[in-house]
């Protein structure tokens, strides 16, 4: 079982219209109300590929209970802590003739909260946890290097950025998987040359990191593997038509491939196989767009 952790999930409630006027009615085409969150996303397309998955974090109130219902009818397992208070964000992307974006802060999440979580993820018997996203509010950006230390799992999954990243080094992830811009913050300068984004993961080696996946967007992924394996998968071109979710979901390929195969360079194709395949997909990949997309991926360059 692979499970995932999103301490900030949301409804994501996607509204399409012709065009938005601020100030008056404006009447809609359509919308839609879908789970989002980046270990949510992860679970999703662990679904799409067979893989038994639960979703693991904090809901709250009835927003909560509706996102935990429909994950639930999308085939996968969940099992968020509720919280006490508040309710599970609801963010707002409006289609028009331009693109607006309504971000929530989402409910806090206390102390107590926080130690049923940690209570939870001692007890699992687990092939593979992902913390995925970022601390919701009133969590600390130690609240990765908490979790891992209670998980007892030998393969485990940061994927979040900044300070809450650099402080779950310390107890040595499995993986981490920053995409270029991520870790150039964290290098504290760009990186515009494969050499430069492997010396920089290699500084998160350095860290405690045992792995490093670093997703390059249109250009693929890199792996760097604290055995010194260095392989570069180059993304196959195709049409893009929303690139949301795409790195949660070559988190999923490659957890699932790295379970399946036991081997780096099979992960890294299936990691990057959803990758695109939700580039190239309405919303996340499902399992003929990431089988399309497999059968024609480049070779894997050795670095
Ligand atoms: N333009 C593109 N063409 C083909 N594949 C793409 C494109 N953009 C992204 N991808 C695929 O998606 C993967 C992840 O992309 P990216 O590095 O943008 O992740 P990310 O920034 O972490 O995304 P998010 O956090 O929004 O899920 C890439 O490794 C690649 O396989
Ligand atoms: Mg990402």
């Amino acid at each position: 079982m692979i499970y995932t952790v999103t301490c900030n999930p949301a409804l994501d409630c996607a509204v399409r219209l012709d065009s938005l006027t601020p100030g008056v009615i404006n009447f809609t085409r359509d919308s839609t109300l879908t789970p989002g969150g980046k270990g949510v996303n992860v679970s999703r397309v662990l679904t799409a590929l067979g893989e038994p998955t639960t979703a693991l974090g904090f809901v709250a109130g009835s927003n909560g209970c509706l996102l935990e219902s429909a994950l639930q009818g999308m085939g996968l397992a969940t099992d968020f802590v509720h919280l006490e208070r508040g309710q599970t964000r609801i963010n707002v992307k409006l289609y028009g003739d331009t693109e607006t974006q309504l971000n929530a802060p989402g409910a806090p999440v206390l102390p107590a909260a926080m130690d049923t979580l940690l209570e939870r993820l001692g007890g699992l018997s687990a092939d593979a946890v992902c913390l995925c996203g970022s601390p919701a509010p009133g969590m600390g950006t130690d609240a990765y290097a908490r979790m891992l230390a209670a998980v007892d799992c030998p393969c485990t999954v940061v994927d979040t950025t900044g300070a809450a990243l650099l402080a779950s080094l310390g107890e040595r992830p499995w993986l981490i998987k920053p995409n270029r811009e991520e870790l150039a913050a964290l290098a504290g300068r760009d990186l515009p040359t494969l050499a430069e984004v492997t010396a920089a993961a290699e500084s998160l080696m350095d860290k405690g990191a045992q792995n490093v996946l670093v997703s390059l967007g249109g250009e693929g992924a890199l792996w760097c593997g604290g055995d010194g394996v260095r392989l570069y998968q180059p993304a196959p071109a195709g049409r893009v038509i929303g690139t949301v979710g795409a790195g949660d979901s070559t988190v999923a390929g490659f957890v699932a491939g790295w379970l399946r195969y036991g081997d780096a360079r099979r992960a890294l194709r299936l990691g990057v196989a959803c990758g695109s395949a939700t580039a190239f997909a309405e919303g996340l990949a499902d399992a003929e767009g990431i089988a399309a997309v497999l059968d024609r991926l480049p070779e894997i360059v050795e670095m």
